[in-house]
Protein backbone atom coordinates (compact mmCIF):
# COMPACT_ATOMS: atom_id res chain seq x y z
CA UNK A 1 0.00 0.00 0.00
CA UNK A 2 1.58 3.32 -0.95
CA UNK A 3 1.82 6.54 1.41
CA UNK A 4 -1.02 7.54 -1.04
CA UNK A 5 -3.48 5.26 -0.58
CA UNK A 6 -3.23 5.46 3.29
CA UNK A 7 -3.87 9.02 3.47
CA UNK A 8 -6.86 8.41 0.81
CA UNK A 9 -8.63 6.02 2.98
CA UNK A 10 -8.16 8.13 6.14
CA UNK A 11 -9.21 10.57 4.38
CA UNK A 12 -12.57 8.80 3.24
CA UNK A 13 -12.95 7.57 6.68
CA UNK A 14 -12.98 11.24 7.91
CA UNK A 15 -15.56 11.86 5.13
CA UNK A 16 -17.54 9.27 5.99
CA UNK A 17 -17.88 10.38 9.51
CA UNK A 18 -18.24 13.84 8.51
CA UNK A 19 -21.27 12.70 6.52
CA UNK A 20 -22.70 11.18 9.08
CA UNK A 21 -22.82 13.54 11.35
CA UNK A 22 -24.28 16.12 8.87
CA UNK A 23 -26.75 13.06 8.11
CA UNK A 24 -27.95 12.72 12.04
CA UNK A 25 -28.08 16.28 12.34
CA UNK A 26 -31.51 15.56 10.24
CA UNK A 27 -32.75 13.28 12.96
CA UNK A 28 -30.83 14.99 16.43
CA UNK A 29 -31.20 18.43 17.44
CA UNK A 30 -28.12 18.36 19.11
CA UNK A 31 -26.60 17.30 16.46
CA UNK A 32 -28.50 19.86 13.96
CA UNK A 33 -27.61 22.42 15.63
CA UNK A 34 -24.45 22.29 14.76
CA UNK A 35 -24.90 21.43 10.96
CA UNK A 36 -28.27 22.54 10.46
CA UNK A 37 -26.21 26.66 10.20
CA UNK A 38 -23.46 25.33 8.12
CA UNK A 39 -25.57 23.50 5.66
CA UNK A 40 -27.72 26.80 6.08
CA UNK A 41 -24.26 29.33 5.01
CA UNK A 42 -23.08 26.94 2.38
CA UNK A 43 -26.49 26.24 0.77
CA UNK A 44 -27.04 30.66 0.90
CA UNK A 45 -23.71 30.60 -1.18
CA UNK A 46 -24.25 28.11 -3.86
CA UNK A 47 -27.41 30.04 -5.11
CA UNK A 48 -28.77 33.55 -6.10
CA UNK A 49 -28.94 35.54 -2.77
CA UNK A 50 -33.30 36.26 -2.98
CA UNK A 51 -33.50 32.97 -4.29
CA UNK A 52 -31.56 31.32 -1.38
CA UNK A 53 -33.33 33.28 1.60
CA UNK A 54 -37.14 32.21 0.05
CA UNK A 55 -35.78 28.39 0.24
CA UNK A 56 -34.07 28.59 3.55
CA UNK A 57 -37.45 30.62 4.50
CA UNK A 58 -39.56 27.85 3.34
CA UNK A 59 -37.48 24.46 4.42
CA UNK A 60 -37.64 26.29 7.97
CA UNK A 61 -41.67 26.74 8.06
CA UNK A 62 -42.18 23.24 6.22
CA UNK A 63 -39.74 21.56 8.83
CA UNK A 64 -40.70 23.65 12.43
CA UNK A 65 -44.92 23.88 11.06
CA UNK A 66 -46.08 20.69 12.63
CA UNK A 67 -44.34 20.35 15.41
CA UNK A 68 -46.29 22.46 17.65
CA UNK A 69 -49.45 21.89 15.68
CA UNK A 70 -50.98 19.94 18.36
CA UNK A 71 -49.38 21.75 21.41
CA UNK A 72 -50.49 25.79 20.32
CA UNK A 73 -53.19 27.02 22.10
CA UNK A 74 -53.04 29.87 19.29
CA UNK A 75 -55.90 30.10 16.39
CA UNK A 76 -54.50 27.47 13.62
CA UNK A 77 -54.30 30.48 11.30
CA UNK A 78 -52.44 32.86 13.63
CA UNK A 79 -50.20 29.83 14.52
CA UNK A 80 -49.17 29.51 10.95
CA UNK A 81 -48.92 33.49 10.85
CA UNK A 82 -46.58 33.78 13.33
CA UNK A 83 -44.47 30.70 11.76
CA UNK A 84 -43.92 32.27 8.89
CA UNK A 85 -42.58 35.36 10.63
CA UNK A 86 -40.20 32.87 12.37
CA UNK A 87 -39.16 31.13 9.52
CA UNK A 88 -38.36 34.46 7.75
CA UNK A 89 -36.57 36.07 10.72
CA UNK A 90 -34.72 32.23 11.36
CA UNK A 91 -33.43 32.96 7.59
CA UNK A 92 -32.84 36.91 7.49
CA UNK A 93 -29.38 36.22 9.24
CA UNK A 94 -28.24 34.04 6.37
CA UNK A 95 -29.25 36.52 3.55
CA UNK A 96 -27.71 39.37 5.19
CA UNK A 97 -24.70 37.03 5.62
CA UNK A 98 -24.54 36.06 1.66
CA UNK A 99 -24.90 39.60 1.01
CA UNK A 100 -22.17 40.95 2.89
CA UNK A 101 -19.41 37.79 2.42
CA UNK A 102 -19.92 38.28 -1.48
CA UNK A 103 -19.11 41.69 -0.61
CA UNK A 104 -15.89 41.53 1.20
CA UNK A 105 -14.79 38.29 0.95
CA UNK A 106 -12.55 37.44 3.85
CA UNK A 107 -12.81 36.51 7.54
CA UNK A 108 -14.35 39.46 9.16
CA UNK A 109 -17.29 38.86 6.66
CA UNK A 110 -17.70 35.55 8.71
CA UNK A 111 -18.73 37.78 11.64
CA UNK A 112 -22.10 39.10 9.68
CA UNK A 113 -23.88 35.80 10.02
CA UNK A 114 -23.12 35.48 13.79
CA UNK A 115 -24.04 39.54 14.11
CA UNK A 116 -27.44 39.26 12.39
CA UNK A 117 -27.95 35.82 13.72
CA UNK A 118 -28.39 36.99 17.37
CA UNK A 119 -29.92 40.18 16.60
CA UNK A 120 -32.83 38.30 14.74
CA UNK A 121 -32.80 35.79 17.57
CA UNK A 122 -33.40 38.16 20.30
CA UNK A 123 -36.13 40.09 17.71
CA UNK A 124 -37.82 36.47 17.17
CA UNK A 125 -37.56 36.11 21.36
CA UNK A 126 -38.85 39.50 21.95
CA UNK A 127 -42.08 38.90 18.82
CA UNK A 128 -43.16 35.56 18.30
CA UNK A 129 -45.57 33.88 21.69
CA UNK A 130 -42.50 32.30 23.47
CA UNK A 131 -43.91 28.64 23.26
CA UNK A 132 -43.65 29.13 19.60
CA UNK A 133 -40.02 30.67 18.89
CA UNK A 134 -38.68 28.21 21.71
CA UNK A 135 -39.02 26.15 18.27
CA UNK A 136 -37.07 28.08 16.03
CA UNK A 137 -34.57 29.43 18.90
CA UNK A 138 -30.69 27.65 18.85
CA UNK A 139 -30.53 27.54 21.96
CA UNK A 140 -33.96 27.38 23.26
CA UNK A 141 -35.14 24.08 21.57
CA UNK A 142 -32.31 22.05 22.59
CA UNK A 143 -33.90 20.41 26.00
CA UNK A 144 -32.46 21.36 29.75
CA UNK A 145 -29.61 18.62 29.32
CA UNK A 146 -27.82 18.59 26.30
CA UNK A 147 -24.52 20.05 25.50
CA UNK A 148 -26.02 23.67 23.93
CA UNK A 149 -28.05 24.06 27.32
CA UNK A 150 -25.14 23.54 29.33
CA UNK A 151 -22.91 25.98 26.99
CA UNK A 152 -25.52 28.34 27.43
CA UNK A 153 -25.60 27.91 31.41
CA UNK A 154 -22.25 29.09 31.22
CA UNK A 155 -21.47 31.47 28.95
CA UNK A 156 -25.88 33.07 28.06
CA UNK A 157 -27.74 32.34 25.22
CA UNK A 158 -26.83 34.90 23.04
CA UNK A 159 -23.23 33.76 22.96
CA UNK A 160 -24.25 30.43 22.19
CA UNK A 161 -26.25 31.36 19.69
CA UNK A 162 -23.21 33.63 18.55
CA UNK A 163 -20.95 31.25 18.18
CA UNK A 164 -22.95 28.62 16.72
CA UNK A 165 -23.48 30.86 14.06
CA UNK A 166 -20.04 32.05 14.34
CA UNK A 167 -18.41 28.35 13.59
CA UNK A 168 -20.71 27.77 10.40
CA UNK A 169 -19.82 30.61 8.98
CA UNK A 170 -15.83 30.02 9.66
CA UNK A 171 -16.44 26.53 8.69
CA UNK A 172 -17.49 27.33 5.26
CA UNK A 173 -14.97 30.13 5.01
CA UNK A 174 -12.44 27.54 5.16
CA UNK A 175 -14.24 25.30 2.94
CA UNK A 176 -14.19 28.00 0.53
CA UNK A 177 -10.99 28.90 0.57
CA UNK A 178 -10.00 24.45 0.85
CA UNK A 179 -8.54 24.41 4.25
CA UNK A 180 -5.36 25.46 2.72
CA UNK A 181 -3.07 26.20 6.17
CA UNK A 182 -1.62 29.31 4.54
CA UNK A 183 -4.56 31.50 4.09
CA UNK A 184 -6.97 29.95 7.04
CA UNK A 185 -4.42 29.67 9.72
CA UNK A 186 -4.51 33.28 11.05
CA UNK A 187 -8.66 33.28 10.74
CA UNK A 188 -8.75 30.16 12.79
CA UNK A 189 -6.20 31.31 15.34
CA UNK A 190 -8.86 34.15 15.75
CA UNK A 191 -11.88 32.28 16.02
CA UNK A 192 -10.51 29.76 18.62
CA UNK A 193 -9.01 32.60 20.89
CA UNK A 194 -12.10 34.45 20.94
CA UNK A 195 -14.71 32.05 21.53
CA UNK A 196 -12.15 30.55 24.24
CA UNK A 197 -11.81 34.01 26.01
CA UNK A 198 -15.70 34.01 25.43
CA UNK A 199 -16.25 31.23 27.18
CA UNK A 200 -13.63 32.03 29.85
CA UNK A 201 -15.32 34.78 30.64
CA UNK A 202 -18.75 33.50 30.46
CA UNK A 203 -17.67 30.93 33.33
CA UNK A 204 -16.40 33.32 35.06
CA UNK A 205 -19.30 36.04 35.28
CA UNK A 206 -21.19 32.50 35.94
CA UNK A 207 -19.52 31.29 38.61
CA UNK A 208 -19.05 35.16 40.00
CA UNK A 209 -23.48 35.26 39.50
CA UNK A 210 -24.98 32.08 40.49
CA UNK A 211 -28.28 32.86 40.37
CA UNK A 212 -29.78 33.10 36.59
CA UNK A 213 -31.20 36.77 35.87
CA UNK A 214 -27.85 37.97 37.08
CA UNK A 215 -26.14 36.04 34.54
CA UNK A 216 -28.51 37.32 31.95
CA UNK A 217 -28.43 41.06 33.62
CA UNK A 218 -25.11 40.95 33.10
CA UNK A 219 -24.63 39.85 29.40
CA UNK A 220 -28.02 42.07 28.14
CA UNK A 221 -25.95 44.59 26.15
CA UNK A 222 -24.23 41.40 24.06
CA UNK A 223 -27.38 41.95 21.18
CA UNK A 224 -26.61 45.77 21.29
CA UNK A 225 -23.03 45.04 21.06
CA UNK A 226 -24.28 42.92 18.40
CA UNK A 227 -26.24 45.05 16.28
CA UNK A 228 -23.81 47.90 16.13
CA UNK A 229 -21.13 45.39 14.89
CA UNK A 230 -23.89 43.85 12.78
CA UNK A 231 -24.88 47.65 10.64
CA UNK A 232 -20.97 48.39 10.73
CA UNK A 233 -19.85 45.45 8.80
CA UNK A 234 -22.54 45.27 6.67
CA UNK A 235 -22.41 48.61 6.38
CA UNK A 236 -18.51 48.49 5.49
CA UNK A 237 -19.18 45.85 2.78
CA UNK A 238 -21.95 47.71 0.99
CA UNK A 239 -20.00 50.88 0.96
CA UNK A 240 -17.04 49.49 -0.23
CA UNK A 241 -16.21 50.31 -3.76
CA UNK A 242 -16.70 46.46 -5.33
CA UNK A 243 -13.56 45.48 -6.88
CA UNK A 244 -14.42 47.27 -10.91
CA UNK A 245 -12.97 44.40 -13.59
CA UNK A 246 -10.03 45.55 -15.70
CA UNK A 247 -11.00 47.45 -18.64
CA UNK A 248 -11.20 45.77 -22.07
CA UNK A 249 -9.46 48.68 -23.82
CA UNK A 250 -6.41 48.43 -22.03
CA UNK A 251 -6.20 44.63 -22.79
CA UNK A 252 -4.03 45.23 -26.11
CA UNK A 253 -2.46 41.73 -26.46
CA UNK A 254 -6.07 39.29 -25.71
CA UNK A 255 -7.83 41.97 -27.63
CA UNK A 256 -6.02 41.35 -31.04
CA UNK A 257 -6.60 37.36 -30.45
CA UNK A 258 -10.57 38.47 -30.50
CA UNK A 259 -12.48 37.54 -33.79
CA UNK A 260 -16.27 37.92 -33.75
CA UNK A 261 -17.34 33.85 -33.40
CA UNK A 262 -19.68 34.87 -36.76
CA UNK A 263 -18.26 36.55 -38.95
CA UNK A 264 -14.75 36.22 -38.01
CA UNK A 265 -14.19 39.94 -37.85
CA UNK A 266 -11.83 41.34 -35.39
CA UNK A 267 -13.26 42.92 -32.56
CA UNK A 268 -12.60 46.70 -30.40
CA UNK A 269 -13.54 48.39 -27.77
CA UNK A 270 -16.55 50.50 -27.68
CA UNK A 271 -17.54 52.51 -24.83
CA UNK A 272 -21.38 54.08 -24.53
CA UNK A 273 -22.74 55.57 -21.08
CA UNK A 274 -19.43 54.85 -19.54
CA UNK A 275 -20.04 50.82 -20.28
CA UNK A 276 -17.32 48.60 -22.44
CA UNK A 277 -18.76 46.35 -25.35
CA UNK A 278 -16.89 44.60 -27.94
CA UNK A 279 -18.36 45.38 -32.13
CA UNK A 280 -16.90 44.58 -34.88
CA UNK A 281 -16.29 46.62 -38.36
CA UNK A 282 -19.82 45.55 -39.86
CA UNK A 283 -21.54 46.66 -36.44
CA UNK A 284 -21.79 43.60 -34.39
CA UNK A 285 -22.15 44.49 -30.84
CA UNK A 286 -20.84 42.03 -28.07
CA UNK A 287 -21.90 42.91 -24.30
CA UNK A 288 -19.25 42.61 -21.67
CA UNK A 289 -21.11 41.77 -18.12
CA UNK A 290 -19.09 41.59 -15.03
CA UNK A 291 -15.95 41.61 -16.80
CA UNK A 292 -16.62 38.81 -19.13
CA UNK A 293 -17.16 39.50 -23.20
CA UNK A 294 -20.55 37.58 -24.06
CA UNK A 295 -19.82 35.94 -27.28
CA UNK A 296 -22.86 34.22 -27.54
CA UNK A 297 -26.04 35.44 -29.03
CA UNK A 298 -29.11 34.08 -26.96
CA UNK A 299 -30.66 32.81 -30.16
CA UNK A 300 -27.58 30.65 -31.38
CA UNK A 301 -28.83 28.32 -28.31
CA UNK A 302 -30.28 25.54 -29.85
CA UNK A 303 -30.87 21.85 -29.32
CA UNK A 304 -28.49 19.79 -26.80
CA UNK A 305 -26.25 23.32 -26.28
CA UNK A 306 -29.36 24.91 -24.86
CA UNK A 307 -30.81 21.65 -23.02
CA UNK A 308 -27.47 21.82 -21.04
CA UNK A 309 -26.67 24.63 -20.37
CA UNK A 310 -30.19 24.80 -18.12
CA UNK A 311 -28.56 21.80 -16.57
CA UNK A 312 -25.32 24.28 -15.90
CA UNK A 313 -26.83 27.31 -15.17
CA UNK A 314 -28.84 25.55 -12.03
CA UNK A 315 -26.06 23.60 -10.35
CA UNK A 316 -23.21 26.11 -11.05
CA UNK A 317 -22.81 26.58 -7.96
CA UNK A 318 -22.74 22.81 -5.95
CA UNK A 319 -20.35 21.95 -9.06
CA UNK A 320 -17.18 22.53 -7.28
CA UNK A 321 -18.57 21.34 -3.77
CA UNK A 322 -19.94 17.79 -5.29
CA UNK A 323 -17.28 16.71 -6.88
CA UNK A 324 -15.21 17.55 -3.73
CA UNK A 325 -17.76 15.34 -1.30
CA UNK A 326 -17.67 12.48 -4.25
CA UNK A 327 -14.11 12.38 -4.24
CA UNK A 328 -13.18 12.19 -0.63
CA UNK A 329 -16.40 9.87 0.08
CA UNK A 330 -14.90 7.60 -2.78
CA UNK A 331 -11.56 7.92 -1.30
CA UNK A 332 -9.89 9.37 -4.40
CA UNK A 333 -6.71 11.65 -4.43
CA UNK A 334 -7.95 14.85 -6.45
CA UNK A 335 -4.54 15.66 -7.46
CA UNK A 336 -4.07 12.19 -9.07
CA UNK A 337 -7.83 11.97 -10.31
CA UNK A 338 -7.28 15.22 -12.10
CA UNK A 339 -3.91 14.69 -13.05
CA UNK A 340 -4.67 11.37 -15.10
CA UNK A 341 -5.73 13.40 -18.06
CA UNK A 342 -4.26 16.79 -17.28
CA UNK A 343 -1.13 15.40 -17.63
CA UNK A 344 -1.46 14.98 -20.89
CA UNK A 345 -1.30 18.89 -21.51
CA UNK A 346 1.85 20.09 -22.72
CA UNK A 347 2.16 23.45 -20.98
CA UNK A 348 4.94 25.60 -19.89
CA UNK A 349 5.20 28.54 -18.19
CA UNK A 350 4.90 31.73 -20.31
CA UNK A 351 2.23 29.98 -23.05
CA UNK A 352 -1.03 30.85 -23.58
CA UNK A 353 -3.21 28.30 -22.61
CA UNK A 354 -7.10 27.90 -23.35
CA UNK A 355 -9.66 25.37 -21.85
CA UNK A 356 -12.99 25.61 -23.69
CA UNK A 357 -16.04 24.73 -21.70
CA UNK A 358 -13.67 26.01 -18.37
CA UNK A 359 -16.28 25.37 -16.26
CA UNK A 360 -15.75 26.89 -12.65
CA UNK A 361 -12.16 26.52 -13.72
CA UNK A 362 -10.91 23.29 -11.65
CA UNK A 363 -8.32 22.28 -13.88
CA UNK A 364 -6.32 25.37 -13.81
CA UNK A 365 -5.20 24.00 -10.14
CA UNK A 366 -3.09 21.33 -12.36
CA UNK A 367 -1.49 23.43 -14.35
CA UNK A 368 2.10 24.61 -14.35
CA UNK A 369 2.66 27.83 -12.39
CA UNK A 370 3.41 30.89 -15.10
CA UNK A 371 1.15 29.82 -17.98
CA UNK A 372 -0.98 32.59 -19.53
CA UNK A 373 -5.06 31.06 -18.43
CA UNK A 374 -7.54 31.66 -21.03
CA UNK A 375 -11.29 29.79 -20.50
CA UNK A 376 -14.40 29.78 -22.74
CA UNK A 377 -17.61 28.71 -21.22
CA UNK A 378 -21.58 29.06 -22.32
CA UNK A 379 -22.61 29.02 -19.03
CA UNK A 380 -22.82 32.56 -16.84
CA UNK A 381 -23.08 31.01 -13.84
CA UNK A 382 -19.75 28.68 -14.32
CA UNK A 383 -18.12 31.59 -15.35
CA UNK A 384 -19.03 33.49 -12.08
CA UNK A 385 -18.28 30.71 -9.94
CA UNK A 386 -14.86 30.47 -11.91
CA UNK A 387 -14.67 34.25 -11.17
CA UNK A 388 -14.72 33.90 -8.05
CA UNK A 389 -12.45 30.79 -7.36
CA UNK A 390 -9.66 32.15 -9.17
CA UNK A 391 -8.39 34.89 -6.46
CA UNK A 392 -9.05 32.43 -3.76
CA UNK A 393 -6.31 30.73 -5.69
CA UNK A 394 -4.16 32.73 -6.42
CA UNK A 395 -4.79 32.53 -9.85
CA UNK A 396 -5.83 34.68 -13.12
CA UNK A 397 -7.33 34.29 -16.10
CA UNK A 398 -9.29 35.95 -19.22
CA UNK A 399 -12.25 34.94 -19.10
CA UNK A 400 -15.46 34.56 -21.96
CA UNK A 401 -18.82 33.52 -22.45
CA UNK A 402 -19.28 31.58 -25.81
CA UNK A 403 -19.81 28.41 -27.95
CA UNK A 404 -17.14 25.83 -27.86
CA UNK A 405 -18.39 24.95 -31.52
CA UNK A 406 -17.55 28.63 -32.81
CA UNK A 407 -14.55 30.10 -30.92
CA UNK A 408 -14.37 33.58 -30.73
CA UNK A 409 -10.32 33.50 -31.05
CA UNK A 410 -8.04 34.01 -34.16
CA UNK A 411 -5.96 31.13 -36.06
CA UNK A 412 -3.56 29.85 -34.14
CA UNK A 413 -3.46 31.68 -31.08
CA UNK A 414 -2.90 29.43 -28.24
CA UNK A 415 0.15 27.40 -27.46
CA UNK A 416 -1.95 24.71 -25.38
CA UNK A 417 -5.46 24.27 -26.11
CA UNK A 418 -8.04 21.47 -24.37
CA UNK A 419 -11.28 20.76 -23.20
CA UNK A 420 -12.83 18.34 -20.11
CA UNK A 421 -15.78 17.03 -19.40
CA UNK A 422 -18.48 18.98 -21.85
CA UNK A 423 -17.85 17.52 -25.36
CA UNK A 424 -20.38 14.81 -25.01
CA UNK A 425 -23.36 16.74 -25.24
CA UNK A 426 -22.14 19.21 -27.70
CA UNK A 427 -24.51 19.88 -30.88
CA UNK A 428 -21.60 19.57 -32.89
CA UNK A 429 -18.83 17.59 -31.57
CA UNK A 430 -16.99 17.39 -34.91
CA UNK A 431 -17.26 21.17 -35.31
CA UNK A 432 -15.87 21.51 -31.71
CA UNK A 433 -12.56 19.55 -32.68
CA UNK A 434 -12.07 21.91 -35.88
CA UNK A 435 -12.34 24.94 -33.78
CA UNK A 436 -9.76 23.98 -31.57
CA UNK A 437 -7.50 22.66 -34.08
CA UNK A 438 -7.82 26.18 -35.57
CA UNK A 439 -6.75 28.04 -32.97
CA UNK A 440 -3.86 25.89 -31.51
CA UNK A 441 -0.26 26.29 -32.87
CA UNK A 442 0.77 24.14 -35.43
CA UNK A 443 2.74 21.61 -33.57
CA UNK A 444 0.50 21.89 -30.17
CA UNK A 445 -0.58 18.62 -28.69
CA UNK A 446 -4.55 18.65 -27.75
CA UNK A 447 -6.28 16.99 -25.17
CA UNK A 448 -10.22 16.08 -24.91
CA UNK A 449 -11.35 14.42 -22.10
CA UNK A 450 -14.98 13.42 -20.84
CA UNK A 451 -16.85 10.82 -19.44
CA UNK A 452 -17.92 7.60 -20.87
CA UNK A 453 -20.92 6.16 -21.52
CA UNK A 454 -20.28 3.90 -18.07
CA UNK A 455 -20.16 6.91 -15.95
CA UNK A 456 -23.09 8.74 -17.66
CA UNK A 457 -25.27 5.14 -16.96
CA UNK A 458 -23.80 4.84 -13.77
CA UNK A 459 -23.88 8.32 -11.95
CA UNK A 460 -25.80 10.91 -13.75
CA UNK A 461 -28.69 9.03 -14.81
CA UNK A 462 -29.05 7.92 -11.42
CA UNK A 463 -28.62 11.37 -9.64
CA UNK A 464 -32.12 13.06 -9.02
CA UNK A 465 -30.91 16.37 -10.38
CA UNK A 466 -29.29 15.52 -13.45
CA UNK A 467 -30.95 12.24 -14.31
CA UNK A 468 -33.51 13.89 -16.18
CA UNK A 469 -30.96 15.32 -18.34
CA UNK A 470 -29.37 12.40 -19.21
CA UNK A 471 -32.11 9.42 -19.19
CA UNK A 472 -33.93 8.92 -22.60
CA UNK A 473 -30.89 10.40 -24.90
CA UNK A 474 -30.74 9.64 -28.40
CA UNK A 475 -27.10 9.01 -28.27
CA UNK A 476 -24.92 6.82 -26.38
CA UNK A 477 -21.62 8.74 -25.79
CA UNK A 478 -18.38 7.70 -27.59
CA UNK A 479 -14.80 8.61 -27.79
CA UNK A 480 -15.41 11.13 -30.82
CA UNK A 481 -11.89 9.80 -32.53
CA UNK A 482 -13.57 9.53 -35.84
CA UNK A 483 -13.80 12.81 -35.95
CA UNK A 484 -10.48 13.79 -35.87
CA UNK A 485 -9.30 15.20 -39.00
CA UNK A 486 -6.88 12.08 -40.39
CA UNK A 487 -4.15 14.97 -40.93
CA UNK A 488 -3.93 14.78 -37.19
CA UNK A 489 -0.68 13.03 -35.53
CA UNK A 490 -0.01 10.89 -32.76
CA UNK A 491 -3.42 10.09 -32.09
CA UNK A 492 -3.98 8.51 -28.84
CA UNK A 493 -7.27 7.13 -26.79
CA UNK A 494 -6.68 6.37 -23.28
CA UNK A 495 -9.64 5.09 -21.00
CA UNK A 496 -9.15 6.21 -16.96
CA UNK A 497 -10.68 5.95 -13.52
CA UNK A 498 -11.78 2.30 -14.09
CA UNK A 499 -13.56 2.87 -17.56
CA UNK A 500 -15.41 6.20 -16.24
CA UNK A 501 -13.50 8.53 -18.28
CA UNK A 502 -11.95 8.98 -21.27
CA UNK A 503 -8.36 10.76 -22.89
CA UNK A 504 -8.12 11.21 -26.55
CA UNK A 505 -4.99 13.70 -27.83
CA UNK A 506 -3.49 14.21 -30.74
CA UNK A 507 -1.15 16.72 -32.14
CA UNK A 508 -1.60 19.57 -35.10
CA UNK A 509 1.07 19.04 -37.49
CA UNK A 510 3.76 21.39 -37.69
CA UNK A 511 6.44 22.99 -36.03
CA UNK A 512 5.85 22.72 -32.48
CA UNK A 513 3.88 25.97 -31.28
CA UNK A 514 6.66 27.03 -28.56
CA UNK A 515 9.57 27.22 -31.21
CA UNK A 516 7.32 28.92 -33.69
CA UNK A 517 6.51 31.60 -30.33
CA UNK A 518 9.78 31.37 -29.12
CA UNK A 519 10.92 32.78 -32.67
CA UNK A 520 8.14 34.80 -33.24
CA UNK A 521 9.41 36.86 -29.13
CA UNK A 522 12.91 36.85 -30.45
C1 LIG B 1 -18.88 19.10 -16.70
S1 LIG B 1 -18.53 20.78 -16.91
C2 LIG B 1 -16.77 20.71 -17.08
C3 LIG B 1 -16.12 21.94 -16.54
C4 LIG B 1 -14.58 21.86 -16.50
N1 LIG B 1 -14.01 21.71 -17.79
C5 LIG B 1 -14.14 20.74 -15.57
O1 LIG B 1 -13.52 19.79 -16.06
O2 LIG B 1 -14.38 20.83 -14.36
C6 LIG B 1 -19.05 21.02 -18.59
C7 LIG B 1 -18.98 22.46 -19.02
O3 LIG B 1 -19.21 22.52 -20.44
C8 LIG B 1 -19.87 23.74 -20.69
N2 LIG B 1 -20.48 23.65 -22.03
C9 LIG B 1 -21.49 22.86 -22.41
N3 LIG B 1 -21.75 23.07 -23.72
C10 LIG B 1 -20.87 23.99 -24.16
C11 LIG B 1 -20.61 24.62 -25.42
N4 LIG B 1 -21.33 24.31 -26.51
N5 LIG B 1 -19.64 25.52 -25.51
C12 LIG B 1 -18.90 25.86 -24.42
N6 LIG B 1 -19.09 25.30 -23.20
C13 LIG B 1 -20.06 24.38 -23.08
C14 LIG B 1 -20.86 23.83 -19.56
O4 LIG B 1 -21.38 25.13 -19.40
C15 LIG B 1 -20.04 23.35 -18.39
O5 LIG B 1 -19.41 24.42 -17.73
Amino acid sequence: MTDKSIIDRLRQAAAFVIAAIFVLGFVFRSAGVWTGPILAAWFVGAVKPMGGFALLAIIAFVTHVFSNWSASELPRLAYAGWMVVAALLSALPYLLYRLTSERREGFLATLSLPLWGVVFQTLAGKWIPAGLFKVFSLVGSRGANTPVAHLAAVAGPDAVTFFIYWTAAVIIWMWNLEFRLKKVAIGAAIFIVVTGLAFGYGFVIRAAHPIASEVSARQAPLVWVCLAGAVVVTTAAFIKPTKRPKTWAGRAETLAMLRSPYTAEPLHVAVTDGRETLVSESGETFPIRHGIPVLVKAEALTGSNLKYNRLYETIGGFYDDTQRVACALMGMNRREHFMAYMRSVEARPGDRVLETSVGTGLNYKYLPAGTKLFGLDLSAAMLAYCQANLPRWGMDAELFQGNAESLPFADESFDVVYHSGGINFFNDRAKAIREMIRVAKPGSRILIADETEKHVQDAYEKFPVTGRFFKNRKQTVSVPVNLVPPEMQETHVEILWGGRFYALTFRKPGKVGRENTARARA
